[in-house]
């Protein structure tokens, strides 16, 4: 068997860097291709592709910005102008988001579960392919990928729902590690139940 030791590094290691710590530049053109390529190999039963991607990136982050501070301040007429302020950051500082849309599909073989995980994979594929072109990126979700308005606005159509946002830029810092759970906590052997 051949070890691939700079992945087996890669996943020891592996850290998502928030949107607030991503600056300019972001990907150019041909990388960012080459991410949303990557992002979309993912286990897929079926085969149809139960997913779409929204990239947000320019002014554009801006126009959210301002619009969901709208939408915020409908919902909590009390929001005052720091926090509508903090929705109209919420694509900034970071230079690129992708946006990942659950777009389920009615399929005999592939209930929704399997199709809803499939999107998530996609998320999580690209921050892997995001850190191996050597840019920093995390996965979020916040309050607009659970508000009905806002994922209108952010492009979501009838039946669909946003998995998460996928902040991409260059990182200002390299994060510390963090606890994971301990394996004994998590694993155990089979046993019948009882
Ligand atoms: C579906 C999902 C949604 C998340 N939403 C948020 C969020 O809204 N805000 C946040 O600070 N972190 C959120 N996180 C956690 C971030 O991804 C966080 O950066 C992550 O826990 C860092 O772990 P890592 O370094 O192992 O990737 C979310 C994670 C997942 C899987």
């Amino acid at each position: 068997m051949t070890i691939n030791g700079p992945l087996l590094d890669y996943l020891k290691t592996r850290r998502s860097v928030g949107g607030g710590f991503l600056k300019d530049p972001g990907p150019a053109p041909d990388e960012l291709e080459q991410i949303l390529t990557i992002g979309m190999r993912v286990p897929d039963h079926g085969k149809f592709a139960p997913w779409r991607l929204i990239v947000i990136e320019g002014e554009a982050r801006t126009e959210i910005g301002n619009r969901l501070a709208q939408i915020a301040k409908q919902k909590r007429p009390e929001l005052d102008e720091a926090g509508m302020d903090i929705e109209r950051r919420q694509f900034l500082p970071a230079p690129l988001t992708i946006g990942v849309i659950y777009s389920p599909k009615p399929h005999p073989k592939a209930p929704e579960l399997e199709q809803l995980l499939s999107a998530g994979v996609v998320a999580f594929n690209l921050c892997n392919a995001a850190f191996a072109l050597g840019f920093g990126a995390s996965w979020v979700t916040r309050w607009f990928a659970f508000d009905p308005a806002a994922q209108e606005m952010l492009g979501a159509r009838a039946g669909e729902r946003f998995v998460g946002f996928v902040h991409i830029g260059t990182p200002t810092m390299v994060p510390e590690d963090r606890d994971r759970p301990k394996l004994e906590d998590i694993v155990s052997n089979w046993q019948p139940p009882a």
